[in-house]
């Protein structure tokens, strides 16, 4: 099956059952008249988050990754009334257009939008509760710095997924100069050895090509 075919099957399907939403659609155009490239998730991917968050109750949400607030949006609609996400992006133009997009979302009352690098952001959120769920988005050669803060800043019963951990199937090179490759490796062996979490990867295909999630839960 070709790339073509998994987009018509992605239409199809998130014709059925992802509805049509003005600020979730105003966010991709936004995203896309900015000049950023089409890396966020595709709608039924940020569905597929924004249920694992509601199914799993989180509370408070941790994106390392913000790009252009799309996922963002997806996962502050799953919080309770009382809950907050906190996002994190290195690139402050992709910043200003994730903060537009949420704040026309009506949803800047419970996004902490962070700019900087998150492995400068992310030091600042120790100490405080627990997260429930964090999703990694992020450039993929910091993914085990990511998968490390991410442990020190959740507890046991907490939820973690890691978007990109596929990589159009380059994965699977061992011996690959890309630092993407070489991160995502790292991380999937870090996960192998780490005793406090349980972990599973799925595949994806679709509109955004090849790639993959993985799932984790913090078991202590
Ligand atoms: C890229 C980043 C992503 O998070 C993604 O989902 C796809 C591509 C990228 O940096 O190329
Ligand atoms: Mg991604």
């Amino acid at each position: 099956m070709s790339e073509d075919q998994w987009t018509k099957i992605d239409t199809y399907t998130s014709t059925l059952m992802v509805e049509h939403d003005a600020a979730l659609d105003l966010a991709a155009k936004a995203s896309a008249e900015a000049g950023l490239p089409e890396i966020a998730v595709a709608p039924n991917q940020g569905k597929f988050l924004h249920l694992l968050a509601r199914t799993h109750g989180a509370r408070r949400i941790l994106e390392i990754g913000a790009f252009g607030g799309y996922s963002a949006i997806w996962l502050a609609r799953a919080l309770p009334a009382g809950g907050s996400l906190t996002t994190l992006e290195a690139e402050p133009s992709f910043a200003e257009v994730a903060r537009r997009n949420i704040d026309n979302a009506g949803l800047s009352d419970v996004v902490d939008l962070r700019v900087g690098k998150a492995l400068d952001t992310l030091p600042e959120l120790a100490g405080g509760e627990p997260f429930d769920f964090v999703f990694i988005d992020a450039d993929k050669a910091n993914i085990p710095e990511y998968f490390g803060w991410a442990l020190k800043l959740t507890r046991p019963g907490s939820v973690i997924v890691v978007d990109n951990v596929v990589l159009d199937g380059l994965v699977v090179e061992a011996d690959s100069p890309n630092p993407a490759v070489q991160g995502v490796r790292r991380f999937n062996q870090l996960v192998a050895d780490e005793p406090r979490v349980t972990a599973t990867t799925v595949q994806t295909v679709g509109s955004r090509g090849h790639d993959g999630f993985c799932l984790m839960l913090v078991e202590s």
